[in-house]
């Protein structure tokens, strides 16, 4: 029994509810038992529950905190990498120099363009959005790889993961060669995580080298994607998951929760935003509409379910951007220092201060990827490639213990029981 309960007092009966305390943040009440009273909770959005425990990532967003298995975001940023952060996902732990190489040898195992994903692309048209090739992508994985896993088995759960995480680089680049008819290259699992992908996106040749800074900025944006506690789409994984459904198609409704504006699609919508303002002569007008309850507009790239402070990866993206503008010389670009200004409009506007909306990962990260010149179009399939390490690992965390389905009940305010009415007698 909990040290502590809390006592829910309805309709006369008083309901002993057990309340458990977590290693971080907020306390929770454990109110499975309550259908068993006559009562489900309602909670739309998921506003204040607790779907599962995690080990895994945790975030304070009154102080702008974010931990990856207790390491804090600011200090993996700038001492970490990539795919070292994958491990510890996937681990719980930082790899001994031997564990991380053998790690990296798995890895370099998977990394190669599947034909048959290149093929399946081909079919579809050159127009494609890159998020639906995705989908269409990973998806055929769970065809391709079904009777090859077992999600029973622990090395069976590893393989997947790793799979996934040597396999999503190349099927960005996939989908993006295809969007501009361009031949794919070869893989070269020799190259670093960033580096291979830059490569593999922008070369024209097998032999062209990658800009070394772009590199590392292409290698810690993945990085700064890499989890985010039970967001929309790793929620998403997880319901699935909890099926005991195929991982590999658990990661595709992944990515298809992903792609929405108010989620992973945020930060396409930031430079679609930025590019229709046009100038900073008109943030004052787009910050107007964007405190208007009756104009359906919100400023992209701002505001957080979670934090009411500064999105610590923000902070290191915006840091982010200034190396790779002054890298190729375009630190006055006109978007960055649009962007810039509406953010200094923005936090010292009171609808923002008093609702406390900062900036938020997507804000500056669409700006860094059009620098190194990514299409619009490729923001959420980076996203989609730096967050397949935090799905697959809280997929992993689940099906690893026992679990329950995942079926949310709801408050029905639909007709009562009625009578069929025969078309003649409507
Ligand atoms: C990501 O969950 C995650 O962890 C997600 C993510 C991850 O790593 O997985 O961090 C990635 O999705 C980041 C968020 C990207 N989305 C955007 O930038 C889109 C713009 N942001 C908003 O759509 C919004 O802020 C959400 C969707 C992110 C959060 O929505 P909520 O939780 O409903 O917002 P809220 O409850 O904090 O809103 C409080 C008030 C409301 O106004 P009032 O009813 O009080 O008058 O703030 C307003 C909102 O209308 N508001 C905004 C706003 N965001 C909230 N007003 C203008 N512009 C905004 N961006």
């Amino acid at each position: 029994m909990a040290e502590r309960a809390a006592q829910l007092s309805v309709d006369g009966q008083t309901i002993d509810l057990a309340v458990l305390s977590p290693s971080e943040g907020y306390d929770a009440i454990d109110i499975s038992a309550l259908i068993t009273e006559g009562y489900v909770t309602f909670d739309p959005g998921f506003m204040s529950t607790a779907s599962c425990e995690s080990s895994i990532t945790y975030i304070d967003g009154d102080e702008g905190i974010l931990l990856h298995r207790g390491y804090p975001i600011e200090q993996l940023s700038s001492s970490s990498n990539y795919l070292e952060l994958t491990y510890l996902l996937l681990f719980g732990s930082l790899p001994t120099q031997s564990e991380f190489d053998a790690y990296k040898e798995k890895i370099r195992a998977e990394t190669y363009v599947d034909d048959r994903l290149l093929a399946l692309c081909a079919t579809l048209p050159q127009h494609s959005h890159p998020m639906g090739i995705m989908c269409s992508l990973v998806g055929a994985m769970s065809a391709i790889f079904h009777h090859e896993t077992d999600i029973t088995d622990a090395a069976s759960r590893d393989q997947v993961a790793i799979k996934l995480i040597a396999q999503m680089p190349i099927c960005a680049a996939i989908a993006y060669r295809h969007s501009v008819g361009k031949p794919m290259l070869p893989a070269k699992p020799e190259l670093a995580y960033g580096e291979h992908f830059l490569h593999l996106m922008f070369s024209e040749h097998e032999d062209d080298e990658v800009n070394p800074v772009l590199a590392t900025a292409m290698d810690r944006i993945f990085l700064l994607h890499a989890d985010h506690e039970q967001n929309a789409s790793t929620s998403t994984v997880r319901l699935a998951g909890s099926t005991d459904a195929n991982p590999y198609a658990s990661i595709a409704a992944g990515i298809a929760a992903l792609w929405g504006p108010s989620h992973g699609g945020a930060n396409e919508a930031v430079l679609d935003m930025l590019a229709e303002m046009g100038s900073v002569d008109r943030i004052e007008e787009f910050v107007g509409k964007a405190k208007d309850s009756n104009d359906p507009f919100r400023l992209m790239g701002f505001g957080h379910r979670v934090y009411k402070n500064y999105d610590p990866r923000a902070k290191v993206m915006q840091q982010t951007c200034d190396e790779v503008l002054n890298e190729l010389g375009v630190e006055n670009d006109p978007v960055l220092q649009m962007a810039r200004e509406l953010e200094r409009i923005a936090l010292a506007d009171d609808y923002f201060v008093q609702r406390r909306l900062y900036p938020n990962v997507d804000f500056y990260s669409g700006i860094i990827l059009k620098a190194i010149g990514m299409p619009v179009e490729l923001f959420t399939v980076i996203f989609v490639t730096g967050r397949t390490s935090g799905w697959i690992a809280q997929w992993k965390e689940l099906v690893s213990e026992p679990y329950k389905i995942g079926r949310p009940r709801q408050m029905y305010t639909g007709s009562r029981n009625r009578d069929y009415v025969p078309i003649g007698a409507r």
